[in-house]
């Protein structure tokens, strides 16, 4: 069977991964605070459904829907439209009230079936740590919890987008997690200094059985939301490059 690719609804990602994420499939997106997490899982989904016709799920880990609904509009995406339709729907978990395991998410793949769901945004990985604290002597439960949704997610035939969060996104000393490994796709955010400022870049780290571009593209966030300027290489590492040359 031919590999079906769907599109991101990130503009300018679907030309890095050659296509679009192959459908079905688990991708996590990591980075550090303010890296423009939040706002892919956001598109995703919001676009998924507007421009694809693909229902989504998007679960998040904040404390105020009404919030993220504020911080999406200011990004152009107008989310009530699309609840009020059925064709997206907002799950709230705050940590602070999650006291019954994922019991409540096994209404999740109902859900899925019900609303003819073919997207699901998880934002952010942090709500299992919650639950399965890692640094706890239970690691393993918090990677056996993570890899049962995922699996779930996956036999319910939707494209599952999981955000997680990581303090360093060096791309030339970035730690890995075991999470990294287990998502079949695995995309960074970063940030790089140039002189006075930083510029957002992003790059796709694996697809597993995908031909993507391994470069590292600049980003922009701004009223229509975020970008790929996938046509250009961030001015701040070919400067790394040349200074290189000129030491060596
Ligand atoms: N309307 C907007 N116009 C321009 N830039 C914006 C706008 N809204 C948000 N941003 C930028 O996007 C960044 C936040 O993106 P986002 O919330 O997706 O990050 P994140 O990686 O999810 O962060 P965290 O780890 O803290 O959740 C902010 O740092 C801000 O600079
Ligand atoms: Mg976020």
């Amino acid at each position: 069977m031919p590999v079906e690719l769907i599109r991101t609804g990130i503009p300018g990602l679907d030309q890095v991964l050659k296509g679009g994420l192959r459908k079905n499939s688990t991708i996590l997106i990591t980075g550090a605070p303010g890296t423009g997490k939040t706002i892919i899982a956001l598109q995703f989904i919001y676009y998924g459904a507007k421009d694809c016709n693909e229902n989504g799920i998007f679960i998040t880990t904040e404390e105020n829907l009404e919030d993220i609904k504020q911080f999406a509009k200011n990004l152009g995406m107008d989310i009530p439209s699309m609840e009020s339709k059925g064709r997206i729907f907002f799950v709230q978990k705050p940590l602070t009230t999650m006291k019954g395991g994922i019991a409540s998410i096994k209404g999740m793949t109902d859900a899925i079936k019900k609303h003819n769901i073919k997207r699901v945004a998880l934002d952010s990985l942090i709500f299992f740590e919650y639950l399965y604290p890692r640094f706890n002597g239970n690691k393993i439960e918090f990677r056996r919890q993570v890899l049962l949704f995922m699996h779930q997610m996956k036999k319910a035939g939707v494209t599952f987008l999981a955000v997680s969060e990581r303090s360093v996104t060096d791309f030339d000393r970035l730690s890995y997690d075991m999470m990294d490994f287990v998502f079949e796709g695995f995309i960074v955010l970063s940030r790089i200094r140039k002189g006075s400022y930083f510029e957002r870049v992003i790059t796709v780290a694996k697809i597993r059985g995908q031909n993507h571009s391994l470069d590292v593209y600049p980003l922009t966030i701004g009223d229509d939301g975020l970008k790929v300027l996938y046509d250009q290489t961030p001015f701040s590492l070919v400067e790394k490059e040349e200074s290189g040359f000129k030491q060596g």
